[in-house]
């Protein structure tokens, strides 16, 4: 470990948020100056507003879990000029919530979210992968894995976990992506939002009649049982639709990518299945999708670094580079599938870290098993590359054309 250089004696001119250098998934190649030269940086994000980057790994770890700092709801931030003073607030997840209710709720969910229940949904979660696999093979090779399974099986595993209709996707998930979506005015945002809110609300009448093994029903009895409030319970089915699918999904399709990219990492698991958790751990910590994803606001100002976050500023304490601080990981920018030493925050730290961690790590544990158990050749055919939308700072692969015999030929 280096000693931590002094502090920077210039005032940092406001930089455009880093994104990762097109047509890769990243990172940014910004992290390692910023890191070393302004760990608190301010950057101007696409939409207008400015916010604080953070960028070293003792800087984020300890930001993500102070209490100085809330997550504020899309209404709140960024700031509108259009907003009036008695709007609605926006949509409300279980990150926006705070003090009892929020403890309430994830008290009801650590037995459902634990690594026990989840344990116990392997072989369910198995046979999903090979379900979508047999439907991805019969359209013949190459074939796109995005679209044909790396996008599917995380929704499918999250669906049955939780209780959402999969079969409802077409209606939810343009709606969700809109509800994340910057460039929404705050009339289309706050329709989506309604919209959201009754899906989740008519599904929840529908477990209140119909039993059925999943959380979502678990959670209307618990209300019925007094020892949950209703709205904490669509707060909860929100937070499915908007943070329980994408995260996972972008990590699957930037594993796949970064095992076939990074010459014998594909073949190097194929061959020695016994490096898998470990592997899981590592492409959760190398794959740089946490590029200042989570926003924080600031309810009281906090010195940092020689500067003043003032309350009411915005904070991003970036997960992706803390996982490559040269200062805790040897070699941080080397995916190392047999890292010993690996406290990466991927899941974040505190009252709301990812509830949703043994869920993820089992969707990529089976995803990739069921992936070199079916296709041991697996690889991108030549003259074909996998696409990206360049302009968003956390990417995965849009499409990623795959065969898998040892011919191209179907
Ligand atoms: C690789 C995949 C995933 C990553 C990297 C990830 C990452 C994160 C992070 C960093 C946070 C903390 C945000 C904050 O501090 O404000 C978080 C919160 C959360 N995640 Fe995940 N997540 C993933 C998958 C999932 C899945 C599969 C689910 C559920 C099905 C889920 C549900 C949640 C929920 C409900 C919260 C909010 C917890 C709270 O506020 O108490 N996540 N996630």
């Amino acid at each position: 470990m280096s000693s931590t250089p002094p502090e920077p004696a210039i005032e940092w001119p406001v930089i455009d948020l880093p994104l990762p250098p097109p047509g890769t998934m990243g990172p940014p190649e910004q992290y390692g100056w910023l890191r070393r030269q302004c760990p608190l940086a301010q950057v101007r994000l696409p939409a207008g507003a400015t916010a604080w980057y953070a960028t070293r790994y003792e800087d984020v770890r300890d930001l993500i879990a102070d209490p100085r700092l809330i997550r504020p709801t899309i209404n709140d931030w960024p700031p509108r000029h259009d907003r009036a003073a008695d709007d609605e607030p926006g949509l409300i997840t279980m990150m926006e919530l705070d003090g009892p209710r929020h403890a309430a709720l994830r008290r009801a969910l650590a037995e459902p979210f634990s690594v026990r229940s989840i344990r116990r949904r392997l072989p369910r979660l198995r046979r999903s992968a090979d379900r979508l696999l047999d439907e991805f093979v019969a359209g013949g090779q190459p074939g796109d894995l995005v679209g044909g399974f790396l996008e599917p099986f995380p929704l499918l595993a999250m669906c049955e976990l939780v209780g959402i209709p999969y079969e409802d996707r077409e209606y939810f998930l343009p709606r969700a992506d809109a509800a994340l979506g910057a460039i929404l005015t705050l009339d289309e945002g706050r329709q989506v939002t309604a919209q959201l809110r009754d899906y989740i609300a008519s599904l929840l009448d529908r477990k209140r009649r119909e039993r059925a093994d999943d959380i979502l029903t678990e959670l209307v009895h618990a209300c019925g049982r007094g020892s949950l409030d209703g709205e904490s319970v669509v707060n909860f089915g929100l937070s499915m639709l908007v943070a329980g699918y994408r995260t996972s999904t972008m990590f699957l399709g930037d594993a796949v990518v970064a095992l076939l990219t990074v010459p014998g990492q594909y073949a190097r698991l194929r061959d020695d299945r016994g490096v898998m958790p470990g592997a899981v751990e590592e492409l959760l910590r190398f794959i740089p999708v946490m590029n200042g994803v989570v926003v924080l606001q600031a309810v009281e100002d906090i010195e940092l670094h020689g500067r003043r976050i003032r309350a009411g500023d915005a904070v991003l304490p970036v997960l992706a580079s803390a996982n490559r601080d040269e200062r805790v990981f040897a070699d941080a920018d080397r995916l190392d599938l047999c890292r010993a030493d690996n406290p990466h925050l991927t899941f974040g730290r505190g009252a709301h870290n990812c509830i949703g961690a043994h869920l993820a790590r089992a969707q990529l544990t089976v995803g990739l098993q069921a992936l070199l158990d079916r296709f041991p050749d697996l690889r991108v055919p030549d003259g074909h590359h996998p696409t990206w939308d360049d302009e968003s700072p956390s990417k995965s692969p849009l499409t990623l054309p795959v065969s898998w015999c040892a011919t191209d030929a179907a």
